[in-house]
Order: structure tokens, then sequence, then C-alpha cells
């Protein structure tokens, strides 16, 4: 069996790492790995394949930066050469990112079976990008893996065949507990965060970079003034995006010392970081589950979330954009108490083996 592997973004990576390990347990798979170069700066790409141990990919696509639809177009233009050449039997997508999209509906129109990893979320929020992307890549799946119940509610309520919907767990926890593994025998000093670590021993790890919070002037200053309150009474570590870097230097964004500006992180030293922190404050949704799986608390800086399942066990809470919800959110998490918080079903790091356990079984 030939399969490809999508990966383009930097949040793909760390998706298509476990899949890819517990594919080559199978002799009968071939499975190889396709970057799209929707991310292709070494921090934001590169970086993540040596972090994670996941081979070189073996086709590059190349498409690079450029509006939704440039981006979307390269990317198909280049795959459907791809699979004109290369033909496999199933296309593995992950995520919710234009690359997800764009290899699925090529993949689909060669009549070449579609996977997707992370089926089912759903904001309701069409002024979000990956809302389209998710919508849009789940109406020509053919195998819908799902990380959480709310996934399969969603996609039985848009008339998804049951027996299509398969609840595996959590890919991002498989690899989010390999690498903790790893963290634990790697000497920490190795990183250049280790000094600023040791320094604060109470901090807030931040990441920002959705075009809704960042690429307009008012709602950037109005979370940069939260974050700048906020910062008065502890730390904030800030790996920066390259979106936010661009709209930090256009709009002319201001943070307060106590904000510490750092360059993009690779996956282990973010880690490092973020699992220590006093609190995750985040627009992602990657850290939104990760944060929960290690029962750290969270507040998510949006109005909503494709992931419920991180708000009903509790990690979790929506901070909205503005500065006076975002300040109530953090003081309402800061008092939380992680003991008390419990971990979604099936994010025990086997979600990989059980969707080759399907993939080879239908
Ligand atoms: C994309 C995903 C988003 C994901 C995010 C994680 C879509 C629609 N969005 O958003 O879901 O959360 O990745 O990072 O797919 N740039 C660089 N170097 C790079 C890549 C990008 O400098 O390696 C800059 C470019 O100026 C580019 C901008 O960042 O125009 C945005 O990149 P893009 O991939 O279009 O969107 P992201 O904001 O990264």
């Amino acid at each position: 069996m030939k399969v490809f592997l999508i990966a383009g973004a930097r949040p793909n990576f760390m998706k298509i790492a476990p899949v890819y390990r517990e594919a080559t347990k199978h002799k009968q798979v071939q499975c190889d790995i396709v970057h799209t170069g929707q991310h292709y700066d070494y921090e934001m790409s590169q970086a993540f394949f040596e972090d994670l141990e996941i081979p070189e990919p073996k086709f590059f696509l190349e498409a690079g930066s450029g509006s939704h639809a440039v981006q979307t177009a390269k990317i198909m233009v280049a795959f459907e050469d791809l699979c004109g050449k290369e033909r496999p039997d199933l296309v593995i997508v992950v995520g919710d990112v234009n690359s997800t999209l764009a290899c699925s509906v090529v993949a689909k129109k060669f009549l070449i079976k579609v996977a997707h990893v992370e089926a089912g979320l759903r904001s309701r929020d069409m002024t979000m990008p990956e809302e389209i992307n998710r919508i849009v890549t789940d109406s020509i799946t053919d195998y819908f893996f799902v990380t959480e119940e709310s996934g399969i509610k969603n996609l039985t309520q848009e008339g998804k065949p049951i027996e299509r919907i398969h609840f595996v767990g959590n890919v991002m926890i498989d690899n989010l507990f390999s690498q903790l593994k790893q963290l634990e025998s790697t000497d920490s000093r190795c990183f250049a965060t280790h000094e600023l670590k040791t320094e604060n021993p109470t901090y807030i790890f931040l990441t920002l970079h959705r075009p809704a919070n960042v690429d307009f002037k008012d709602s950037f200053e109005e979370i940069a003034s939260a974050l700048n309150q906020i910062a008065e009474e502890r730390p904030i570590f800030f790996p920066v995006h390259p979106r936010t870097k661009k709209m930090i230097d256009q709009f002319d964004i201001t943070f307060s010392n106590n904000v510490k500006l750092l360059p993009p992180l690779g996956f282990k030293e973010s880690l490092f970081l973020w699992k220590n922190a006093a609190l995750v404050m985040t627009d992602s949704g990657g850290l939104q589950e990760e944060t929960t799986a290690l029962g750290v608390p969270c507040v998510t800086l949006r109005e909503n979330t494709e992931r419920p399942i991180t708000i009903q066990i509790g990690t979790n809470v929506l901070g909205g954009t503005k500065k006076t919800s975002i300040i109530t959110a953090y003081r309402e998490s800061m008092k939380k108490n992680r003991k008390e918080f419990l971990v979604p079903p099936k994010w025990d790091g086997k979600a990989s083996e059980r969707i080759w356990e399907v993939i080879l079984n239908c």
C-alpha cells in the first residue's frame, strides 16, 4: 500500500511524526512524507524535522507563502503533478491548514482515498480560514479520524456515515508523550532559554499568531495592552511567529520589558518552557490540547474553540480578545488546582497505532 502523508505548516509536523513512525512497523505499507512548502523557514520547518526525528520529506512541493488562493493553488498544481506520477493508494492529511484542503481535493479528484486525521472539529466561526479548510476536507474524506467526542457528533450531524468515523484519540498527544520522554534525557542547558527559565521560576508562556488577533491594529493593541498589564505581575515568555513579528513591526506594537520576546522555538524547547509555566496563553489549537494533556492551565485568546473537550476538562478557558476578558480569565485560571484536571478519553499516546489498525483492516 502506497501512502502519502502530507505536511505543510508547523502544526502539521508534530501530527505526522507519530503516524509516520507507526507506519514503519507495517511492512505492507510504503509511507512517504510530502512537504508542501507552506512553511519554509528553518525555525518553522526543518528544525521540527530534526527535533521530532522524522526523515527528510521524500517529496517537497515548494509552494511557499502567498494569499490563500495563491498558496492553495500552488500546492494543488504541484500535488496534482506528483499524484499523476506516483499514484498513491491513500493520502493522509492532518489538521486544518491550507495544505490539508489543497491535497485532499487533488487526491479525491484522482479517485485516491483520503484519510483526515483530526476530522470533525468545528469552531462554527466561518471567519477562520481553518474552519473552511476543515469543512471542505471533511466533505470529501473517506476515513475520519476523530480526536474527541464532539467530532463524532459534528460529523454525524453533517450526515457522514458512522462506519467511516473512527474515534482514535489524538496524535498530537502521541507526539507530546514521546517528546516528553526524550526531554527527560536531554541536558536542558543546551536550550538558549535555559537561563531565562532558571531566573524566572514563575512565568507565563504565550503564543499568538491568528490573523484575527494580529493582522488588525486595534485587536493587536488591545491584546498587547492586556499582556503588558499581566506582565507586571509575572513575566511572559513569548516566542514570536513570523506573521506576528511582521505585524509588531508594521503596527509599532510595544511590549513591556517583562514580556520576553523570543524567536520561534523548536518543539522540545517550547515544551521545556510551557510544561512548567504557571499558565499558558495562546490562540493556537494544538497548545489548547497539549496543555490539557499535561494539566497546565490555559487561557485561549479567542472567542470560540473547535476543541470543546479542553474546556469541559477544565484546563482551558476562553479569554476572548478584549483587555478586560483576558485579564479576568487570567485571574480565574491562576486560582485553578491543576491536580483536579482529568485527561480526555483516548489521549493516551496510542492514536497512531489505532489509525493504522483501521486503515489496514478496512
Ligand atoms: C498557518 C495556518 C494556521 C496555523 C499556522 C501555524 C492556514 C490557513 N493557516 O498560518 O492554521 O495555525 O500556520 O504557524 O493554513 N512566514 C514566514 N516563514 C515561514 C512561513 C510563513 O516568514 O516559514 C510568514 C510569511 O510572511 C507568510 C506568513 O508568515 O505570509 C503567514 O504564513 P501562512 O502559512 O500563510 O499562515 P500562518 O499564519 O503561518
